[in-house]
C-alpha cells in the first residue's frame, strides 16, 4: 500500500463522510475507513469520483496508507466509542503522528487522552467542528486544540477546508490540549441560549402579539436584515414559514413541544458551575429544554391559573414586535458576554492562552451561531484583548442602554401574560445583578451564618466574622 494519503478519516457517519469529501474536493488524497466496511464502500461508490480517496478495509491498511507524519481524523461518537478507536489505532502509530478528534468530545476527556498519547509521542488534537453536515461538506468552523507542533502539521489542511469570511479561514489553533473542545462546548452553550431566546421571541409574538407563524417568519426575515443578521434567525424564518405537507397546517404546530439535547449545553452549565462562571442565560436555555420534556408534570398542571393576555390592535402588535426585537438583541448581548466570560474563566483555570478575538473571527462563518454580530465582538476584542465584558464596549453599551425600556416591558409583560421567558428574564436579571449597588446576597450571608456559622465579611472593615445568634449581646467575633 503506497502511503500517499495526506489525511485519513475513520468514522464515516454523516459528519465524517462529508469531511472526507470536503478534504478530497480540496485536492487532498484522503484515506477512508469505517468499522462497518460497507459504509466505506458506499462512500466510494457514491462519491469516489470527487477526488482521491484511499479506501482501507481495516486499521492496519488505513494507517499504512497515510504519509508521515500520519494525520488521522476520528469522527465517531463522543465517549467510549472514541476511546475504543484510540485504543485500536494508537498501537499502529509512531511518534510524531497525529490523531485529530473531530467529535463533540468533553474537553476533560480530551485533556486525559492528549496527556496519555503525548506520553507515547503521539499528538492528540481535540477539535471542535461546527456547522452540522452541511458545514462539514462545504466549510465548517474549526476550533483546534492540541500542541502548536501538531497544528503546524494539520492546521493548513483544516484551514483549507474550513468556511471562509473575507478570505480568512474559520479555523484557528484555539489553545493547548482540550481548549478546542472547551471552546466548541462554549459555542454550543451560546447556541442553546441563542436558540432559546429566539424561541421565546417567537412565543411572545405568537401568543401575545397574535401573529401567525407565517407572519412571524416575515418579521424574522426583516430582523435578519439588521443587527440580528444570523444563521439561526435565517433558519428560524424558514422553519416558521414551513407548512406540514400531511395536514396543511403550520409545520411548527405539528411538532411535539419537548426539546431534545445531546449534552453539550448540559456540559457547559456543569463546567460553568465548577468554574464559578455565571452563564445564567445558557443555564436557563438548557433547563427550558429539560422542563419542556416533562410530560407528566405538564399534563398535571396545564390548567393552573395564569396571566392575562390582552388583545392587541394591529398597531399595538407592531409596537410589541419592535419591543421584542430590542429584548432579543439585548438578551443576546448578555448571553454571548456570559459565553466569552466562561471561555476566559476556562483559560485561566486550565492555563490556556486563548485569543478571544480569534474565537469571534472563526465563528463568523461555518458554525451554527455564525452572525454579523460576531464581527462586532471580534472588533471589540481586537481593539481591547483584555476586555472584561462586552458591556465595556461603547457600541454594545449604547445598544443595551437603548434597549432598557422595551427589554423590561417585554420581560414584565411576559410575566403578566403568563408566557414563560426564562432566558429573557435571566439575561435581564444578570444585567441588573451587575448594576446593583447592593444585592440580597448580604441576607444570604446572614442566613448562612445564623444556621451554619458559615461566617461573613463586613463592608466597614476587613476580616471574617461570626455572630453568636443564640447569645444576644455577645459581640460578634472574628472567625
Ligand atoms: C454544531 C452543533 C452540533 C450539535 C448538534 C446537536 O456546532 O454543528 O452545535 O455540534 O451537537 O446540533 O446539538 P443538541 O442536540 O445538543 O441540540
Amino acid at each position: 500500500m503506497h502511503s500517499s494519503a495526506q489525511i485519513g478519516v475513520t468514522g464515516l457517519g454523516v459528519m465524517g463522510r462529508n469531511l472526507a469529501r470536503n478534504f478530497a474536493r480540496h485536492g487532498y488524497a484522503v484515506a477512508v475507513h469505517n468499522r462497518t466496511e460497507s459504509r466505506t464502500r458506499a462512500l466510494m461508490d457514491e462519491y469516489g469520483g470527487e477526488g482521491t480517496f484511499v479506501a482501507a478495509a481495516g486499521p492496519e491498511e488505513f494507517v499504512a496508507s497515510l504519509e508521515r507524519p500520519r494525520r488521522l481524523m476520528i469522527m465517531v461518537n463522543a465517549g467510549p466509542a472514541t476511546d475504543a478507536v484510540i485504543d485500536e489505532f494508537a498501537p499502529l502509530l509512531e511518534p510524531g503522528d497525529i490523531m485529530i478528534d473531530g467529535g463533540n468530545a468533553h474537553f476533560a476527556d480530551t485533556r486525559r487522552r492528549e496527556a496519555a498519547l503525548r506520553a507515547r509521542g503521539i499528538h492528540f488534537v481535540g477539535t471542535g467542528v461546527s456547522g452540522g453536515e452541511e458545514g462539514a461538506l462545504n466549510g465548517p468552523s474549526i476550533m483546534v486544540g492540541g500542541s502548536t507542533e501538531a497544528y503546524a502539521a494539520v492546521g493548513p489542511i483544516l484551514e483549507a477546508v474550513a468556511a471562509r469570511v473575507d478570505g480568512d479561514p474559520c479555523c484557528t489553533h484555539v489553545g493547548a490540549d482540550g481548549a478546542g473542545h472547551f471552546v466548541k462546548m462554549a459555542h454550543n452553550g451560546i447556541e442553546y441560549a441563542d436558540m432559546q431566546l429566539i424561541a421565546e421571541a417567537y412565543d411572545l409574538l405568537r401568543h401575545a402579539g397574535g401573529y401567525t407563524p407565517a407572519e412571524i417568519a416575515d418579521i424574522f426575515r426583516t430582523w435578519n436584515q439588521g443587527r440580528l443578521d444570523s444563521y439561526l434567525i435565517e433558519i428560524t424564518a424558514e422553519v416558521l414559514a414551513h407548512t406540514d405537507a400531511d395536514t396543511g397546517r403550520p409545520f411548527l404546530d405539528i411538532v411535539a413541544d419537548a426539546a431534545g439535547q445531546k449534552g453539550t449545553g448540559r456540559w457547559t452549565v456543569q463546567t460553568a458551575l465548577d468554574l464559578g462562571s455565571p452563564v445564567t442565560a445558557i443555564a436557563q436555555a438548557t433547563f427550558a429544554r429539560v422542563a419542556s420534556a416533562q410530560p407528566a408534570l405538564r399534563t398535571a398542571y396545564r390548567g393552573l391559573s395564569g396571566g392575562i393576555v390582552p388583545e392587541l390592535s394591529r398597531s399595538e402588535a407592531e409596537r410589541f414586535a419592535t419591543q421584542v426585537e430590542y429584548a432579543l438583541y439585548a438578551s443576546k448581548i448578555i448571553a454571548y458576554d456570559q459565553g466569552w466570560k466562561m471561555i476566559q474563566d476556562g483559560a485561566a483555570e486550565y492555563g490556556w492562552t486563548i485569543d478571544l478575538a480569534a474565537i469571534a473571527a472563526i465563528w463568523r462563518g461555518g458554525c451554527i451561531i455564525r452572525a454579523a454580530f460576531l464581527d462586532r465582538i471580534r472588533a471589540a476584542y481586537t481593539a481591547q484583548p483584555d476586555l472584561v465584558s462586552l458591556l465595556d464596549e461603547k457600541e454594545f453599551l449604547e445598544e443595551i442602554t437603548d434597549a432598557q425600556v422595551p427589554w423590561r416591558e417585554i420581560v414584565a409583560g411576559a410575566a403578566r401574560r403568563g408566557i414563560p421567558a426564562p432566558a429573557f428574564s435571566a439575561a435581564l436579571a444578570y444585567y441588573d445583578t451587575l448594576r446593583a449597588a447592593r444585592l440580597p446576597a448580604a441576607l444570604v450571608q446572614g442566613q448562612r451564618d445564623y444556621f451554619g456559622a458559615h461566617t461573613y465579611q463586613r463592608t466597614d472593615r476587613p476580616g471574617t466574622f461570626h455572630t453568636h445568634w443564640s447569645e444576644p449581646g455577645r459581640p460578634e467575633t472574628p472567625a
